[in-house]
């Protein structure tokens, strides 16, 4: 075994470590149109509470899309099918107009929320803390909808489909 210590840590070496725990993966989208639309592939995406309901995420600071997320204090996380691979790589991409040719309806607030996602988590912004170079949104969850449908995974930089390998 080959272990690093934290002291002389390589960032990316660090990210592969990290990116060892296997996760889903959502959109999170918020702004209206009033202002302008926003969305970010995140896998950063975990529930915290179910009484009262609530979840987090985490955006890099630097993001341009921060500015609406905080704007309109809302936010969506969706949960995406594994059809929707497309919609990761649109949403992790620097495209001007990542909305083009994506279908959502209007949420709370005016937020879009995609279509055809395994769930979609509408929430209102309830604390937001910058920890390190990222910014943490806690979200109280206000509406939820979900279908039973293969979801799209992702774990040490490759996408993956989810199969069962035994029942809970
Ligand atoms: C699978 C996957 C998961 C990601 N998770 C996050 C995340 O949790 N937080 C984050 O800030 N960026 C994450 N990213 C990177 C952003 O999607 C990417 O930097 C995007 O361009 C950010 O949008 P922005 O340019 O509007 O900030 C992830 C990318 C991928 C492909």
């Amino acid at each position: 075994m080959n272990t690093k210590s934290i002291s002389s840590f390589d960032k990316r070496d660090l990210r592969n470590a990290l990116g060892s725990f296997g996760t889903g993966v959502t959109v999170v989208t918020s702004g209206n149109k009033l202002s302008r639309l926003v969305g970010v592939t995140a896998n950063s995406f975990s529930s915290v509470s179910l009484e009262p309901p609530i979840v987090l995420w985490s955006l890099v600071a630097t993001s341009p899309s921060l500015d609406i997320f905080d704007e309109t204090g809302r936010f969506v996380i969706n949960i995406l099918s594994l059809q929707q691979m497309d919609l990761s790589k649109q949403f992790s991409s620097n495209l001007a107009n990542k909305f083009e040719g994506i279908d959502f309806d209007q949420g709370l607030g005016g937020l879009p929320v995609l279509k055809d996602c395994a769930a979609t988590i509408e929430c209102k912004t309830i604390q937001r803390n910058v920890v390190g170079d990222h910014v943490l949104f806690l979200g109280q969850v206000e509406n939820y909808f979900y279908e039973r449908k293969p979801t799209l995974l992702f774990c040490q930089g490759n996408y993956l489909q989810g199969a069962e390998c035994e029942t809970t």
